[in-house]
């Protein structure tokens, strides 16, 4: 890789993302199993960009700033925390094959939407802006070794490497 450009890579995480919800909401009616690989793909996926952000790109922007505590990285901090309660009412859903999860799955998709639009419109071009090529080069190499949640199980299944 080139250059690596924070804004195109972490807002196509966004869209891939994105996809496996939709998937598992539009199976889950019909394949539950189908849902629930699709949901596991989502939750796996979805902590993972959330561990690349907090523990790799957000130092970048707080570094070069000093806006750590408080700032818009200490707002995205907040949110993933309101994500990550979201993503497990659904998660708790799906492991009991409980397929009344809407109100669930409308909560988590509030509050992410409209943090990844503001990650997408205002962080994301503030780092590529102030941080250098090659140091968005070696985040993008440090990010290769936070795995996804393989290690970890999701409804009772080892999720597959993505
Ligand atoms: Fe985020
Ligand atoms: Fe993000």
């Amino acid at each position: 890789m080139k250059d690596f450009n924070v804004q195109d890579y972490f807002s196509h995480d966004h869209d891939e993302l994105d996809g496996f919800f939709r998937d598992f909401q539009s199976l889950k009616m019909t394949d539950f199993q189908a849902a629930q690989e699709s949901f596991k793909k989502f939750r796996s996926g979805l902590q993972r960009h959330i561990a690349w952000e907090e523990q790799i790109l957000f130092p970048l922007f707080e570094d070069l700033t000093g806006m750590k505590d408080m700032g818009p990285t200490a707002v995205m901090r907040e949110e993933h925390r309101q994500i990550e309660a979201a993503l497990e009412a659904i998660h708790a859903k799906v492991e009991h094959r409980d397929l009344d999860s809407a109100p669930q799955e409308a909560a988590l998709m509030e509050v992410l939407k409209f943090h990844n639009d503001k990650e997408e419109t205002i962080l994301y071009p503030a780092i590529d802006h102030m941080v250098g090529e090659k140091d968005r080069l070696a985040a993008y190499e440090r990010m290769k070794h936070i795995p996804s949640d393989a290690s970890k199980t999701c409804c009772g299944h080892t999720p597959p490497n993505r």
